[in-house]
């Protein structure tokens, strides 16, 4: 399969395209390495897609949400993450429809805040439910046979260092267990599914 990747110079990125890599080939894409996407921006994705032709899954592990008290949030401060890992995601799926082969897949990433909040994710937590829904809902409608997943990874063992005084009492999972997940949606036959890996 000819994979497009969003995000692969990240944590969760690498991982990924260790896994697929191995059996598939893997489109890296970022906004500053590799094949450049600004996720946020649906004139940069279509850009990307119409550079790159026909895909057989579009993957993405990127997306940015602003952590802050809730006392301290804006409506500005929460449009970070509606514009970026929000819509982005969402921007991947409208614009990539067309560049998708007949039984094509796009996997998205939301996160474990969605159901297990902590304190200053509120954003996080908006974000990740909406993400969730939507693949939900987008799943009954795509045609051609085309599939929608979204991972739902707990904190990774390998982002602990800067994200664990967040998540204090929760169990991390190493990057290379949530990268199977992303495996299973885009080498699997579920649809419209939230894998959680916790
Ligand atoms: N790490 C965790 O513990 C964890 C747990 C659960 C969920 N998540 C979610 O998983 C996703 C990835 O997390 P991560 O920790 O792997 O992030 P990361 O290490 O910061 O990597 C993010 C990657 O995405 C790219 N990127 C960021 N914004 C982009 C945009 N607007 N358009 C295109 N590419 C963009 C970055 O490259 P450029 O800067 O070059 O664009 C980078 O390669 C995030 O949505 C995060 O909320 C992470």
């Amino acid at each position: 399969m000819k994979i497009l990747l969003i995000g692969a110079a990240g944590t969760i990125g690498k991982a990924v395209a260790a896994e697929l890599g191995q059996r598939h080939d893997i489109v890296a894409a970022g906004r500053k390495a590799g094949e450049s996407v600004d996720i946020a921006d649906i004139a940069s994705v279509r850009a990307a897609l119409a550079r790159l032709g026909k895909l057989d899954a579009i993957v993405c592990a990127a997306g940015h949400v602003h952590f802050g008290p809730l006392a301290q949030m804006t409506p500005e401060l929460y449009g970070i993450g509606l514009k970026d890992k929000l819509m982005g995601q969402v921007n991947l799926v409208l614009a990539g429809q067309e560049a998708l082969a007949d039984g094509g897949s796009f996997t998205l990433t939301s996160g474990v805040l969605t159901d297990d909040p902590i304190r200053a994710g509120s954003s996080a937590s908006m974000v990740n439910g909406a993400l969730e829904a939507f693949a939900r809902a987008a799943a009954i409608e795509l045609p051609r046979g085309l599939r929608i997943n979204v991972i739902s990874p707990t904190v990774l063992t390998e982002s602990m260092a800067a994200y664990g005084a967040f998540f204090r009492g929760h169990k991390p999972v190493a990057a290379s267990d949530v990268a199977l997940a992303y495996a299973k949606s885009v080498e699997g036959a579920q649809t419209g599914q939230v894998f959680k890996v916790l």
